[in-house]
């Protein structure tokens, strides 16, 4: 997938997950976007960050879904740090996911060609749907290098509210969570 470069070279990356609170990347503008088409949901497997390899843990991916839209936070990162940056962020999201090129809704109407992450059904670490008491159980009981599995759930949930975005998926999953 070619990355879509703006004329200086820096590129846009749409952040939904742990993205969003911990960039642990360099840009020089970021916005709150959404994405059309698409819903957040911890259908991911994480056998290297927030679980292990015998146990993995629960994160998010991005699955298709008509109606919906997905808030995050993108971030335009500079042209001389692209190289770097995407080799870091292949590592990081090595667990499954690939590149892919999105359509992302800015303010005042602003569109923007961005790269996001997504681990898409059926790869080597896909978990998929579970009740949501019985995800709640695994996300609260997993561990991996990164910390635990409810620390990611409870940033995340906590980092969509300080930016005003809905999503009744984490929202429900972190107050079962917190109620374990
Ligand atoms: C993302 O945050 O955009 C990808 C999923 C993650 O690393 O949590």
């Amino acid at each position: 997938m070619t990355v879509p470069r703006q004329d200086d070279g820096s590129f846009w990356i749409f952040g939904y997950g742990s993205l969003i609170h911990r960039p642990d990347l360099p840009w020089v503008e970021r916005t709150v976007a959404r994405l059309d088409g698409w819903s957040r949901r911890f259908w991911q497997g994480s056998h290297d960050h927030r679980g292990l390899p015998h146990a993995p843990g629960r994160v998010v991916t991005l699955v298709r879904d008509g109606g919906a839209t997905c808030g995050g936070m993108a971030y335009r990162v500079p042209g001389p740090a692209a190289e770097q940056v995407l080799a870091a962020l292949d590592h990081r999201e090595k667990n499954g996911y690939d590149r892919h090129r999105v359509t992302l809704d800015a303010h005042l109407g602003r569109r923007l060609e961005a790269l996001v992450y997504l681990a898409p059904p059926g790869n080597p670490a896909w978990l998929g749907p579970a009740p949501p008491e019985v995800m709640a159980r695994h996300i609260h009981g997993s561990a991996g290098p990164s910390g635990h599995n409810r620390d990611y759930l409870l940033e995340l949930a906590d980092a969509l509210e300080a930016l005003g975005l809905p999503d009744d998926h984490v929202h429900d999953l972190a107050h079962r969570v917190r109620a374990l």
